[in-house]
């Protein structure tokens, strides 16, 4: 099986081979987290800078340990302890990097596009940890590769997306993946908060929560970003809760043998119930662990294609 691509900017542009590639790699890469030692030589030779222009617990620790547990050599670079706050532009940072003899970059970006334009501009193999609100490709890996560990298939699953699909880069990429993977995908938000046009997904979309939860193997719940109340998005997180939350009654409308997701960061008590994610049925930390592996998975492929 080959990789075809030099970066990992999106699953838009993955096929559904590829995907699963990454996934099935991920599954060594999985079972290694699990033995006492967890830590492999494979990728010493190889220089990783982490570019993270937005804030980020999950992405950022979880690339950090991916990239120590295959022995890279890691830098981190985050944007309040740089010099971007003297007025630095991107093209400059990266250039100032990469004369430092960096292999690859891992990059955050509230602006959609840097992660390619980083790759474009520099010829290094660039993955994006998300960027604006287009996609967040490894963050979708890890949901799709957690999914398949519980189904082993992705064929026809009832999957809902539910929360602030407008403004998602999680709800993108997921979309882009599950679609190629034969997943029937839907998608359901207040209409404030879907797409002006949610057509172009070419996913069923919904504004009725119970249709969207009914029999649905998994529910893929997005955070709120709490901004969104400020700028009139919502009335007010109370009513978001009682109209969008997913509450302990609302899973009841779920297929029996179903699995909860959240991405995180979470709100608790505002689109998820504190017992809803802490059940038995919520992989949310499983997710997290996935991560690791996911990334691991992606890391060493683009570091394969390096030495080709
Ligand atoms: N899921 C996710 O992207 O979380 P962080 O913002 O903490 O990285």
């Amino acid at each position: 099986m080959s990789f075809n691509h030099r970066s990992l900017l999106g699953l838009r542009e993955l096929t559904d081979e590829e995907i699963l590639y990454i996934l099935d790699e991920a599954k060594a890469f999985r079972n290694i987290l699990d033995r006492d030692i967890k830590k492999v030589p494979t990728l010493r030779w190889l220089t990783v800078m982490n570019l993270f222009y937005e804030p980020s617990t999950r992405t950022r620790l979880s690339f950090e340990l991916a990239e120590k547990r295959l022995s890279a050599d890691v830098v981190n670079f985050s944007k309040s302890t740089s010099s971007i706050k003297k007025g630095e532009s991107l093209r400059d940072t990266v250039n100032n990097i990469l004369a430092m003899k960096v292999d690859m970059v891992v990059v955050r970006h509230s602006s959609v596009g840097a992660p390619d334009y980083i790759s474009r501009t520099t010829g290094v193999p660039v993955i994006n940890a998300g960027d604006g609100t287009n996609e967040h490709p490894t963050q979708a890996l890890l949901d799709l590769y957690t999914i398949r560990e519980k189904f082993d298939h992705f064929n026809g699953l009832k999957v809902t997306i539910l929360g602030d699909i407008r403004h998602s880069r999680v709800a993108r990429s997921n979309i882009w993946g599950l679609k190629k993977l034969g997943a029937n995908v839907v998608i359901c938000a207040p209409k404030t908060l879907l797409p002006p046009n949610p057509d172009v997904f070419g996913v069923e979309w919904t504004t009725e929560i119970e249709s969207a939860l009914k029999d649905a193997q998994v529910v893929n719940v997005l955070r709120l970003q709490l901004e969104r109340q400020q700028a009139g998005y919502i009335p007010s997180l109370r009513e978001y809760r009682m109209f969008w939350g997913l509450t302990g009654e609302r899973v009841k409308l779920l297929d029996p043998d179903h699995i909860i997701m959240h991405p995180g960061p979470m709100n608790r008590g505002v689109e998820i119930e504190p017992e809803v994610a802490d059940a038995d049925d919520s992989v949310i930390l499983r997710q997290v662990t996935n991560g690791v592996a996911v990334r691991m998975a992606v890391l060493y492929i683009l570091a394969r294609k390096l030495k080709d």
